[in-house]
């Protein structure tokens, strides 16, 4: 299975895929992920990317298109993978239809998560995340039982440095500019469903699955559109 999840920063994406990894048994590919595990490790690359990550802006096309394909070629992708973050403009989208082709893969379905901007802030100002284990947490809507201390593994927890309002409110801007004309990209392949991203973890979890089971179980592994009620 080999899935894209769409939405705006703070949308839901990792906390849904981490979700999706234990339901499919596919690796999560996060290009935040490894861009911060990048500038964590002082590679050339994450170099490069850090003063884009730290202003809210895009990391080039071409830095993130060599990226992505380095890790969908690792074994563990070989049953398909979940793209989070990924692709995030027309030209990386581009680039993903490209690098599928070439190997004769399908993208089985790009799931779009919609949650309304004015919550979008709050839930990422209110973000923290393990250092440790990766873990994320939200003071207002999943907080650690103890105070800014990860449940899984005891570290300290801290809030990412593109989490403050300033950086939030550009990489929103970002999102409207270049990655929702994604939306119309995979609309027009047939591809696209909306899910509505705003209420409980659970409950959007559970549209997402519906949504996927359907796409894996119809004609060469590819359901129908499906527009999610209230989307
Ligand atoms: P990245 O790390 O990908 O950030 P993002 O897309 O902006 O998404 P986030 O990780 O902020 O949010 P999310 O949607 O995963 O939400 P989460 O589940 O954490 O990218 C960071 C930067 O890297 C970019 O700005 C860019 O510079 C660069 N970059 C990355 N990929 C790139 C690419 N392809 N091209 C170019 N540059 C790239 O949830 C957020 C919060 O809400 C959490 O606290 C969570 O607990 C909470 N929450 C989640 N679901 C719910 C719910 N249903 N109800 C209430 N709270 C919820």
């Amino acid at each position: 299975m080999r899935i894209v999840l769409l939405g705006a920063p703070g949308s839901g994406k990792g906390t849904q895929s981490s979700l999706l990894v234990e339901r499919y048994a596919v690796p999560q590919i996060s290009t935040g992920d490894i861009l911060r595990q990048a500038m964590a490790d002082g590679t050339s690359v994450g170099e490069t990317a850090r003063t884009y990550v730290m202003t809210g802006a895009l990391v080039p096309d071409d830095l993130i298109l060599d990226l992505v394909e380095e890790r969908v070629v690792r074994e563990d992708a070989r049953p398909g993978f979940i793209l989070d973050g990924f692709p995030r403009s027309i030209p990386q989208a581009e680039g993903l239809d490209d690098m599928l082709d070439r190997r004769q893969w399908r993208l089985h379905r790009v799931v779009k998560l919609d949650v309304p901007k004015k919550n979008i802030l709050d839930r990422m100002t209110s973000r923290r995340v393990c250092p440790g284990c990766g873990a994320v947490y939200n003071l207002m809507t999943k907080a650690p039982q103890r105070l800014e201390i990860c449940d899984v593994c005891g570290s300290k927890l801290i809030q990412r440095q593109d989490d403050t309002e300033e950086t939030v409110r550009k990489r929103l801007n970002v999102y409207e500019s270049s990655t929702a004309p994604l939306i119309d990209y995979y609309d027009g392949r047939g591809l696209l469903t909306i899910v509505n991203g705003d209420g409980p973890v659970e409950r959007v979890f559970a549209q997402i699955t519906s949504v996927l089971d359907a796409a894996l179980q119809g004609p060469n592994g590819q359901g129908p559109k499906q527009q999610e009620p209230g989307a």
